[in-house]
């Protein structure tokens, strides 16, 4: 069921020096709704994640659990990382991990490549560097030291103390690039999405950019540089690579052909590195530059950044083990606008599964399921005359399919999900002002009953398929209940973009209970 358009997205690679954190997952859900979305609308989709293991931070790690860096990967990426896709129900076609061969082998011959064009030279360097973001830092990224750290330089966003290094490095000649990526800016003009991403990156490269050292000889947790083993690669560049390993870059050039150029979903912090550094280390090796590069923003706790290293991480799990993953998948991905900062609080969380997943959609399927059931043995009835109000419901169905996909086309899974939500809202005022109870209770009565079920049905067909993206596990369980694998197949060859038609589900499907999809849960909080 494919239409022959290809759609590779990717997650950053996280690092496994640490457990993942819901920021982490908010990525991993995001790109995971949105290339479920295009797999279901028949585009060739490719949805790739992984960890980025090589490194100081890691090295650090490793030594403070009394580990080897290779052994400490090992434990996290097969405990946390792996355990996470499945705690969130994620869908990803490959993981990479940088310690791979596949990934090191096809990273050594990109950068003897770009060494071997002239864009790398050996110098000196001395600067002052921040492991928690593995990044020399540059004097607007620097600020004063409080508390333990009060007359330090620290890093504006781990607050943790910077170190001088001193080195002989192999540069990579960034600054030959500026005048190519401002091109590539202003004619691609949604290469960096949202605007106000778009703008930092133009006014950064446009203050000029410095060559990037990209190898490290002072510690050997690293892929090796091909010419000199006394170096090994930058972290950066050695991660960054893992989008065109992963695809057969340099090893399958009919499935690289096939699937690169990619879509990039960021965090805000690492835009640069993937919207100035990483086009132009492709444009230096004479390969396509990425089709876009989207940056969402932060999950904020007590205002700021939620992060480990700041103890304020929040565990995956302990969401989705009171709330269910659809709820953590809904609930972020509808609660931020995606492309700004956001929030996070237990309450909000538990008011907005009361109020949207609860009383709005669970409520609307176990409604429309159980009259189906008490009212016509279970058999989904014949639609007779359309009245206004019923047109008015098609109308709704239509127009929102139509608006989320275009929203999903911009990356705004958050407005997507506003415009299927009013078929929810729309059908649940729908059942208020028909009453099917009343006109249960009237024979004559009986035609017009159907066509007001007939209609619920019907709109709990087009909310399975638009809202399977988002909530896989809940929609499942609603599209078994609308009896549509026996009439229609499964629900994840629904297409998607066809799903605001009228008439689908056929009269005649049997209906069966549903338990609540949404149930109450203790309040915990
Ligand atoms: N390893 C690099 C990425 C290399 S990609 C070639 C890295 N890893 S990370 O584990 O620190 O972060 C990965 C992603 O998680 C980033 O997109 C980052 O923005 C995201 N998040 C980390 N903390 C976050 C929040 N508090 N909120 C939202 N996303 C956050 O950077």
């Amino acid at each position: 069921m494919t239409s022959g358009r290809s759609f590779y997205i990717t997650t950053p690679i996280y690092y496994p020096s640490d457990v993942p954190h819901i920021g982490h997952g908010y990525t991993t859900v995001a790109v995971d709704t949105l290339a479920r979305w295009h797999r279901q609308a028949g585009d060739d989709t490719w949805m790739l994640t992984g960890t980025d293991e090589h490194g100081q931070k890691m090295m650090r790690a490793a030594s403070a659990n009394g580990s080897t860096p290779q052994e400490w990967v090992d434990k996290l990426v097969s405990q946390e990382w792996f355990p996470l896709l499945n705690t969130l129900d994620v869908a990803n076609d490959d993981f990479i991990r940088t310690t791979q061969p596949r990934h090191e082998e096809r990273v050594k011959q990109f950068v003897q490549a770009i060494y071997d064009r002239g864009y790398i030279y050996a110098g000196e360097f001395e600067a002052l560097y921040c492991v928690g973001c593995e990044e020399f830092k540059t004097e607007s990224e620097i600020v004063d030291g409080e508390g333990p750290f009060e007359g330090l330089k620290v890093c504006a966003i781990h607050s943790k103390p910077l170190e001088l290094l001193q080195e002989k490095n192999y540069f990579f000649k960034l600054s030959e690039f500026q005048d190519k990526l401002l091109e590539l800016y202003s004619t691609v003009p949604d290469f960096i999405r949202p605007e106000s991403a778009r703008n930092e990156v133009v006014s950064f490269v446009k203050n000029g950019l410095k060559d990037l050292s990209i190898s490290r000889s002072t510690f050997d947790w690293g892929i090796t540089v091909p010419w000199d083993e006394s170096h090994v690669i930058y972290v950066w560049v050695d991660a960054l690579l893992n989008y065109a390993t992963a695809v057969g870059y340099s090893s399958d050039p009919a499935e690289f052909a096939r699937r690169w150029p990619a879509y990039h979903v960021v965090g805000k912090d690492i835009l640069r590195f993937h919207a100035v550094i990483w086009p132009a280390m492709l444009m230096a090796a004479g390969v396509e530059v990425p089709r876009g590069v989207f940056a969402h923003g932060w999950l904020l706790v007590g205002g700021e950044k939620m992060s480990k290293s700041k103890l304020t991480g929040i565990a995956p799990t302990e969401i989705t083990e009171v709330f269910g993953s659809d709820a953590y998948r809904f609930y972020f991905l509808s609660a931020i606008a995606f492309g700004q900062d956001g929030s996070f609080s237990w309450e909000d969380l538990s008011a907005r599964y009361q109020s949207e997943l609860a009383n709005g959609f669970g409520n609307l399927a176990s409604r429309t399921t159980a009259m189906v059931d008490r009212y016509f043995e279970g058999v989904v009835p014949p639609a007779g005359a359309y009245s206004e109000a019923d047109l008015g419901i098609q109308k709704v169905v239509r127009d929102a399919a139509t608006m989320a996909d275009s929203a999903i086309e911009r990356f705004r899974i958050d407005e997507a999900i506003d415009h299927i939500w009013a078929i929810v809202e729309a059908l649940n005022g729908y059942i208020t002002e028909n009453e099917p109870w009343a006109l249960a209770k009237d024979e004559t009565q009986r035609e017009r009953l159907g066509t007001v079920l007939y209609t619920c049905a019907e709109g709990l067909r087009a909310l399975a398929v638009l809202l399977s993206p988002v909530m896989p596990v809940s929609t499942e369980k609603l599209w078994v209940a609308l009896g549509a694998p026996e009439t229609l197949g499964r629900l994840q060859d629904q297409p998607i973009r066809d799903a605001g038609g009228w008439g689908i589900l056929p009269a005649g499907s049997s209906v069966s209970a549903l338990a609540p999809l949404f149930p109450r849960v203790e309040q915990t909080v």
